[in-house]
């Protein structure tokens, strides 16, 4: 391979091209301005690609990413992303979407000190370290990795929901949506893990971080919400013979008909 990347060069164009001729207004579309309705705060995980996963082209999603998806209120660069989103594109929703597996949340569970990631990765160091005996009580090296990887994003919201800029934004009424979702990259899907914050009241009302890693919530894919959904407002019989699944879509072919 040569030192000019000829190849990414190449792939550019075509892509350009492809773009061009599905699309014939797309670029002239995209110069006048960018109208963003989301900001996505993920992992710099190279397989976390926001637009990709989100199925969205170029300028429909705001984008900031660092490793582990951490929200640092003296970071003066997801401040200024974060005030850009919000004050000037006025995004109404604020995604913070890590990922299991995460090898940045990784690290904050090995012992081994000294790199800068260990500088930015020590909030999530101490929540680990105050909750060891919880996490390290799961048997599985995986599962306790992922546990700690979902209580990693639930902190992050919580952190921006505290940041004078989404505090000010809520103040004078703006209408803005803290999200905290997870991606698995085993099956490319994202799960619906919480907090959802849409004012200070329902920040202040949330439970402790440190009650989350007690209580864990359990993330939800959009399949497992279709499925839920269509079971609600079935009633279904106290005891459940067999396979739940099988009686369920019963029920609601009769209710159907
Ligand atoms: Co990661």
């Amino acid at each position: 391979m040569g030192r000019t990347l000829d190849h990414l060069f190449d792939q550019n164009v075509a892509w350009a091209h492809r773009k061009t001729r599905d699309d014939p207004d797309f670029f002239r579309r995209m110069a006048e301005q960018q109208t963003p309705n989301y900001l996505w705060i993920g992992c710099s995980d190279s397989r976390v690609t926001a637009n990709d996963v989100l199925g969205l082209d170029p300028g429909a999603v705001f984008v900031h990413r660092n490793i582990a998806n951490i929200v640092h209120t003296s970071d003066l660069n997801i401040l200024s992303v974060l005030e850009f989103a919000v004050d000037y594109l006025q995004v109404e929703h604020v995604i913070v979407c890590g990922h299991y597996a995460c090898g940045g949340v990784r690290r904050a569970l090995v012992a081994e000190r000294g790199a800068m990631l260990d500088h930015w990765l020590q909030p999530l160091t101490m929540l680990y370290r105050k909750h060891r005996a919880v996490f390290d009580g799961i048997a599985d090296e995986s599962t306790r990795l992922d546990r700690l990887c979902e209580v990693n994003i639930e902190m992050q919201v919580r952190r921006l929901a505290a940041t004078p800029i989404i505090e000010n934004a809520w103040a004078r009424g703006q209408k803005l949506h803290l999200h905290g979702w997870i991606y698995a990259i085993h099956d490319g899907l994202i799960r619906d893990l919480g907090p959802h914050l849409s004012s200070v009241e329902e920040r202040d009302a949330l439970p402790s971080i440190d009650q989350r890693v007690l209580q864990p919530v359990e993330p939800q894919s959009a399949v497992r919400r279709q499925a839920l959904a269509a079971f609600s407002g079935i009633n279904l019989p106290e005891e459940m013979p067999g396979d739940i699944c099988e009686k369920g879509l019963t029920y609601r072919r009769e209710q159907q008909e």
